[in-house]
């Protein structure tokens, strides 16, 4: 049933190029120029209506939508916000009738994104969920669904289920694009060629995926740790972190790169491991100063980048892992993998049982 894999997270991280593909899967025109989204309801004079986008979630799920704010804003030019579910419930939030709401859930059963749903619905917005389960309760209350074709999910630590969701918003962006016009034909195909692209890159990551284990096994002597990024560096470092601490147990905590100097940095000691995301190059000057700002404190400095700045930053750092070169929107979707495998390696070196990590539940049906 592992498929030869020692625990299920592992085989289900190595599933994802097949999760990219299937999510694809005629979901985009035979040209490979256009997203086409039959299943979706909302018309397009709906979508022309949208006046604002609300993103809910939990956990990994709340993660993908940090991304999906980024997508669909940079894409569509509609302002979005991303909330967690159990705050969202309680913040009064503003919606009327030419809301979006995007629910995201794995599971389509977690209580808080289903209790926030329906408040959603009750206010008059039009509720899209993307989840990976279509006869789920959220599936069932939606107006709309997008499924995530990942497959059933194991892990307690999800993997799988939130690239495929990252999938599900950059076909959801790159389709509102479309109909709103806010996007040139030639940029649509770009992008989608790029999306294309993604499963043989993930493929060849995955192949040197020993690469990142001697790095993990040496964090997991650590008590705590840093990730730092910017824009969807920073979304990524967030996913990266909560994926750490659910199976290693070790205390990390994710930063806007820019961010540190104002508290954090307070705690960078010598020798404290910092993991820098370092794939959005119209900020990577100001990254790269920030990685120095902990480099000079001592800090332990391991970088995820593109080959082309590999060889500039290991003048400033102890570890670079490169991944292959992709566009800016869709690099969470090759990053997060390295941080995936980090995490694992991390607690399998430690001993912990992976896939069912202490006091945590696959599914979160109590609010
Ligand atoms: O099934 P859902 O996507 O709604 O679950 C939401 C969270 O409970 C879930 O993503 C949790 O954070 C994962 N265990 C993280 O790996």
């Amino acid at each position: 049933e592992k498929g030869g894999f020692e625990y299920f997270m592992l085989k289900e991280i190595h599933e994802q190029p097949k999760a990219y593909r299937d999510t694809m899967l005629g979901r985009i025109d035979e040209q490979g120029e256009k997203v086409i989204l039959p299943e979706l309801k909302l018309t397009p004079d709906q979508i022309m209506n949208i006046r604002n986008i609300q993103i809910i979630g939990c956990g990994t799920a709340y993660h993908a939508g940090l991304v999906g704010r980024n997508v669909i804003e940079t894409l569509v030019r509609i302002p979005v916000e991303t909330d967690v579910a159990s705050e969202y419930r309680y913040r009064s939030p503003i919606v009327s009738p030419d809301t979006l709401v995007i629910v995201v859930s794995q599971s389509g059963e977690t209580a808080d994104t289903l209790a926030a749903l329906r408040e959603a619905k009750a206010n008059g917005a039009h509720v899209l969920a993307i989840t990976n389960v279509v006869g789920s309760s959220i599936a069932r209350d939606a107006d709309d669904v997008i499924a995530t074709l990942a497959g059933p999910e194991i892990a307690v630590a999800s993997t799988k289920a939130y690239t495929s969701q990252l999938i599900a918003f950059y076909l959801l962006g790159l389709y509102l694009a479309e109909v709103r016009g806010t996007q040139t034909p030639e940029a649509v195909k770009e992008m989608i060629q790029a999306m294309q692209a993604l499963p043989e890159q993930l493929d060849m990551m995955l192949e040197q995926s020993e690469s990142i284990k001697a790095y993990a096994e040496q964090i997991s002597h650590h008590e705590h740790l840093f990730f730092i990024g910017r824009g969807l560096d920073f979304a990524v470092a967030q996913e990266g972190s909560l994926k750490l601490k659910e199976i290693s147990y070790i205390h990390s905590e994710a930063y806007p790169a820019g961010e540190l100097k104002h508290g954090t940095l307070a705690l960078i000691e010598d020798g404290t491991p910092v993991i820098a995301l370092v794939t959005q190059e119209s900020v990577l000057e100001k990254t790269v100063s920030n990685i120095k700002e902990v480099s000079a404190r001592g800090a332990d400095i391991m970088v995820i980048t593109y080959e082309e700045h590999a060889a500039t930053l290991l003048k400033s750092v102890d570890q670079v892992f490169v991944i292959p070169k992709t566009l800016p929107l869709l690099s969470p979707a090759l990053a997060v993998v390295s941080l995936q495998l980090l995490s694992y390696y991390a607690s399998l070196a430690l001993g912990n049982d992976v896939d069912k990590p202490r006091n945590l539940a696959k599914s979160v049906t109590v609010e």
